[in-house]
């Protein structure tokens, strides 16, 4: 039968959600020193019924990778490291639910890409403290013992994320951050257990995955889902992996744990490798082992939507539902032909948009970037940690890190 966007999907271990669309992760740039904030709230609670679940943005698990990014000195990234933040997390978590979306929660240790806390003076941390061109902070290198560390974080992390009330969490494995940059051979130098051949390059994923699932599976309820984020390929001036090894990763991964679903992270829904007339989204279907998959990239209407279904179980919408809060309410009541399309100074209200988002589209230098923004251009505050943050000069920029198109 042809797949619908209003049809509903249950996962493995028994979760319902009510469409085939998610709200992929995405960054508001709302934390007051990690904690959630009346911005976030408000945010996400507009987005309640946007889709059969929203994934909240990547929170920090550790705090020595933590924040990534920032767009003023007091509103950062959300962090879970510590049980101070499980009251916010819990009214975060509310707040999506309230109309019977799911709620999940993105658990990350950002590495190298920790550029705020660069900025604050705190040392970064990364598989090997190699020189990275892009960066203008200098990187140390894991030791052992703060490897085993961030290992056990995540698992403390999801342990808040159930208490908290959240229905799963997303391993946050792509877009350049300390998963990745493990299993890339170009960031990751390492001879040791960690690195060295492909199978070691595995190794630290493997071992959050386990951690996570023994959590999950001691104390959350049956129906938690866990799902797995990867960018499909990195392939910059050198290649850190191609898609011929990430479907190894993600094959070791749901041999040993059943995941729910795998999330792979695309600039477009339908981009195929450079050698293959296939699309990514199916050639990760035969290393699923019975979980669903989510794809995402550029789907800005109702129609990309359904085209993204011919890929994928599930088709994730982005920009799209910073727009429009409720692009997956209209679709569901066959009101698609309302959703609207472009940004302008109304919408910014209507759809709740953080400071931080807002000072980021209204950059007319920010890709990807929302159609319509010149309409808010006038609401950009210039000289923000924003602007010097993703506009340093380097390559570092959120597009280029968030699409996985690092050149
Ligand atoms: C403002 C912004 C913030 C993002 N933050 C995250 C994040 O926290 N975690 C993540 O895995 N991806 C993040 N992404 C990537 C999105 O999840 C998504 O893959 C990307 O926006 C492409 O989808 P779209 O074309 O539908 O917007 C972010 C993207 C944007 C635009």
């Amino acid at each position: 039968m042809t797949k619908q966007l209003t049809d509903s999907v249950t996962f493995r271990h028994g979760a319902t959600i009510s469409s085939r669309i998610v709200q992929p992760p995405m960054l508001t740039n709302s934390g007051k020193d990690g904690f959630v904030t009346e911005d976030t709230l408000a945010y996400y609670g507009a987005r309640s019924q946007s889709a059969g679940m929203i994934i909240v943005e990547y929170t920090g698990s550790s705090e020595n990778g933590w924040p990534s990014r920032s767009w003023a000195a007091d509103r950062e990234q959300l962090a879970i490291f510590d049980d101070k933040f499980l009251p916010g997390m819990t009214k975060l978590a509310t707040a999506i639910k309230k109309d019977g979306n799911k709620a999940l929660l993105q658990i990350c240790h950002t590495g190298r890409e920790a550029n705020y806390r660069a900025t604050m003076g705190k040392p970064v941390y990364a598989p090997s403290a190699m020189d990275v061109p892009f960066l203008d902070y200098k990187l140390h290198e894991l030791s052992d013992e703060q490897i085993r560390q961030i290992i056990k974080d995540f698992g403390t992390a999801t342990e808040r994320a159930i208490k908290a009330g959240f229905d799963g969490v997303e391993i946050h494995g792509a877009n350049h951050y300390l998963l990745q940059e493990f299993f890339s051979k170009w960031s990751n130098r390492r001879t040791d257990h960690w690195g060295g051949s492909l199978e070691k390059r595995m190794n630290f994923a493997k071992e959050v995955c386990a951690e996570v699932m023994r959590v999950v599976k001691q104390e959350a309820p049956k129906d938690f889902i866990v799902g797995y984020r990867i960018s499909p390929e990195e392939i910059h001036d050198t290649v850190g992996y191609d898609w011929h090894e990430s479907t190894q990763l993600i094959k070791a991964l749901t041999d040993q744990f059943d995941f729910d679903y795998v999330h792979l992270s695309l600039p477009k829904y339908d981009t195929k490798p450079k050698d293959s007339d296939r699309t990514f989204g199916e050639l990760f279907q035969p290393v699923l082992n019975g979980a669903k998959e989510i794809i995402v990239g550029d789907v800005m209407s109702e129609e990309a939507a359904k085209d993204a279904l011919n890929y994928t179980d599930l088709v994730a919408v982005g920009r799209a539902i910073l727009i429009d809060p409720e692009f997956g309410l209209k679709i569901k009541e066959g009101r698609g032909d309302q959703i609207v399309h472009e940004i302008s100074p109304d919408q910014v209200k209507a759809a709740k948009l953080t400071p931080g988002l807002i000072n980021l589209f209204s950059d007319m230098k920010m890709e990807p970037h929302l159609p319509g923004r010149e309409s808010i251009a006038h609401l950009h505050e210039a000289g923000s940690l924003n602007a010097a943050v993703i506009h340093n000069g380097t390559k570092s920029d959120i597009s280029d890190l968030e699409q996985g198109t690092l050149k």
